[in-house]
């Protein structure tokens, strides 16, 4: 691979973690990212089932939103320990906080993490390491191949989108919050902190990682880029 601008990944839980660890997938996820030839890269995982069973087992004790949010952050934390283990990378401590992520890059060119604090998912995590790091690259692996202009599983009518203002993704992110646990193609808050830094969002669908190194590699790929 040719020398690349760094860059930050979000991969979401549900690649990782579907209903158990997807080992294969972590071990081809991981191998493109260490052959990425690149000067500084963050990983940000998501929580996946393993945050999806524990926020509900927690919703028969409790209904506070901030409470939920923080076994969801524990259950990420999980999943990033697997991803940072496969990273070659297991003897550092998963960094709870942007700033400790800041303090492992300078030791390792690469950090691996998951959340970081309630009121906002891993996606403002990744966005707002890569602002923190100085990083204006972001690629999301989601579950969804592209934004679209609506939910398309609630209106048959949405269309596909290629290019994207931040306002508008804010928008349609928006419109599909409702409360913790919320189907957003991204965290509104995420798509703030990329507007107000300037960082372009890469989203693709995450298991078709042939797509995902187009993409790394400045090629044509299948997604949707939110930008300026
Ligand atoms: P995820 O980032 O995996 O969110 O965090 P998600 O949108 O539910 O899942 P996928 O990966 O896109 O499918 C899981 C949960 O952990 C909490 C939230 O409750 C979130 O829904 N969390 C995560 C936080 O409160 N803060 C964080 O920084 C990260």
């Amino acid at each position: 691979m040719n020398f690349m601008e760094s860059f930050i990944v979000s991969v979401g839980g549900s690649m990782v973690n579907p209903s158990n660890i997807d080992v294969q997938y972590v071990k081809n996820f991981t191998e493109i990212l260490k052959s990425a030839d690149v000067e500084r890269k963050g990983i940000v995982v998501g929580g996946g089932s393993n945050a999806r069973n524990y926020v509900q087992a927690m919703s028969a004790f409790t209904t506070n939103d901030y409470f939920q949010d923080e076994i969801g952050i524990m259950a990420t934390r999980m999943n990033a320990k697997i991803v940072q283990c496969a990273m070659g990378l297991t003897n550092y401590k998963i960094p709870e906080t942007i700033t400790d992520a800041l303090q492992l890059v300078r030791l390792e060119n690469t950090v691996v993490m998951g959340g970081s604090i309630p009121g906002h998912t891993t996606d403002t995590v990744s966005v707002l390491l890569a602002e923190a790091m100085g990083i204006k690259e972001v690629y999301n692996l989601t579950s969804v191949d592209m934004v679209y202009t609506d939910d398309p599983k609630k209106n048959p009518n949405s269309k596909p989108i290629q290019k994207i203002n931040y306002k508008e993704a804010f928008d349609i992110s928006l419109k599909s919050y409702t409360g913790a646990g919320s189907n957003q193609f991204m965290d509104s808050v995420s798509l703030l902190i990329a507007m107000r830094s300037n960082i372009t969002i890469n989203l693709m669908h995450g298991k078709d990682l042939e797509n995902f190194k187009n993409a790394i590699n400045g090629k044509k790929f299948k997604g949707t880029v939110i930008g300026l």
